[in-house]
């Protein structure tokens, strides 16, 4: 190890406590997206991580408003000849509900068994702070970043990321550089460092079906007028077949089909299909034929129903017909398919399946294309090498059925190298109760991301 190595090892370890107490600071702001009663929480916490990155050394550090939420933008140019990178990540978090299944309270972060539970701790907080802590630490041990790295941090991922493409478009100066990272993704399971190279695009949607002009008696008229609560049930019970193939014509008329050596070397992997079926919970598992799990759950489009509702849904019975109904839904999606013709396909399947009895709304909340990559750069090299050092073990490259609008917007802008290094681990419980990072994730994490800004310097 060379002095510099040994001071910013030296940093790191002697600022455990201190790094944890600061990430529990940013943790126990509740900025949920997804709510306009947390836009004053939405602010402060974009304004923690402005002073944090002034803390750390950044030039340039803004708070850019969008439409919605705050973008975090800092940069720190100034080691000439040295590669600049662009770090991404998100400060906003899902909503906490259901409140009363978590253990400790969402937003009081608490330490518990060598994890550190609170809503944001692996998805993105905890993560984002990996990088924050690597940065201070190789400012303060080294006196300087030993790399260019340009910063933003955004308010609206987990609501579709709806304003980053404009913002992206109109600030690509700005924005260039020689490769993104980010940390917002999973290890493959505990002790396996992982790359991601590939992840799933989503629509999202939502119907509205009108039946009659109003609630109806359904003794009166039950019998004779459409219901659109069960014609919705019978809409959405048609679009798998019995293999848990889509029905949507042409769904996968441009799925890239794997290749062998793809499928080998998925296979090879250290994916445990009973870990899975554990950490999912239930009884069993309902994949579509003729693929193996992490295919299933890497490789394939989907088509989920995430919420449906009409009618009356209080204590004890109320005979009525809804006059209408409602679902949120979305696909999940893979190279090479397009969004908006899966929605034009969708859009035409639903309206075709649909009797004439009822009227359709149909709309799209978000929409992101899917992206995998080749992780041939030598910077794949030096993410090696410093999660070696951060965890002991060579990482495997994995693809992941989640879905990070900006990674594809980058890679499609500036065809640049995306290193996606996830801390999280599959059962930590991201968008539910007891959401929790493992300690040993985030320490490995920031010795791992301080040594690999080092690293990239020295190439
Ligand atoms: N960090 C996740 C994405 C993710 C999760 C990637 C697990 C890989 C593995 C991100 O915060 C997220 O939840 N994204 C949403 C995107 C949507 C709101 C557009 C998703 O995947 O549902
Ligand atoms: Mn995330
Ligand atoms: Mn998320």
């Amino acid at each position: 190890m060379n002095p510099a190595q040994d001071a910013l090892s030296k940093y790191i370890e002697s600022h455990r406590d201190a790094h944890l107490q600061e990430l529990c600071e940013l943790l126990r702001i509740p900025s949920v997206s997804t709510k306009s009663e947390h836009k004053g929480d939405i602010e402060k916490a974009a304004n923690w991580v402005a002073d944090k990155l002034r803390s750390v050394g950044m030039s340039r550090v803004e708070i850019i408003p969008t439409k919605l939420h705050p973008l975090v933008y800092a940069e720190s140019l100034a080691a000439p000849g040295k590669p600049t990178v662009l770090f991404y990540g998100h400060y906003d978090v899902q909503p906490a509900e259901p409140l009363n299944l978590w253990t400790t309270p969402a937003f009081e972060p608490t330490v518990r068994n060598g994890n550190l539970f609170g809503r944001g701790t692996a998805d993105d907080k905890g993560q984002v702070h990996i990088h924050l802590a690597a940065l201070e630490s190789l400012m303060k041990a080294t006196g300087k970043l030993p790399i260019n790295i340009k910063v933003l941090i955004e308010g609206e991922e987990e609501v579709g990321s709806v304003n980053l493409w404009e913002y992206v478009q109109e600030n690509k100066a700005r924005l260039a550089a020689d490769a993104l990272v980010v940390s917002d993704t999973s290890m493959l399971a505990a002790g396996v460092p992982s790359v991601t190279y590939g992840l799933r695009g989503l629509v999202y949607y939502q119907v509205e079906i009108s039946g009659a002009a109003q609630d109806l008696h359904s003794g009166v008229f039950g019998g004779a007028a459409p219901n659109p609560l069960t014609i919705l049930c019978e809409l959405f019970a048609k679009m798998h077949d019995k293999n848990f193939h889509v029905t949507v014509p042409g769904f996968y008329d441009d799925v890239a089909k794997l290749s062998a050596a793809e499928r080998k070397s998925l296979a090879k992997l250290p994916f445990k299909p009973k870990d899975f079926l554990r950490t999912v919970g239930s009884p069993g598992l309902a994949g579509e034929k003729g693929f193996s799990v992490a295919e299933q759950v890497w490789t394939r489009p989907t088509f989920e129903l995430n919420g449906i509702w009409g009618g009356y849904m209080g204590e004890g019975s109320k005979t009525v017909i809804p006059a209408k109904a409602y679902a949120k839904f979305s696909c999940r999606l893979v190279p090479n398919q397009n969004p908006d013709k899966i929605t034009r396909q969708v859009e035409k399947c639903i309206r075709k399946l649909l009797p004439k009895t009822v009227t359709c709304k149909f709309e799209v909340l978000s929409s992101g294309k899917p992206w995998v990559a080749p992780f041939t750069h030598p910077y794949f090299e030096v993410a090696h090498k410093a999660l070696a050092k951060g965890f002991g073990k060579r990482a495997v490259f994995i693809r992941e059925g989640g879905s990070i609008p900006f990674v594809t917007q980058m890679h499609d802008t500036f065809k640049v190298p995306c290193i996606l290094i996830g801390f999280g681990l599959p059962d930590e419980n991201a968008h539910a109760p007891d959401e929790h990072l493992s300690l040993e994730n985030y320490f490995g994490g920031i010795r791992a991301m301080a040594h690999f800004y080092q690293g990239l310097a020295e190439l």
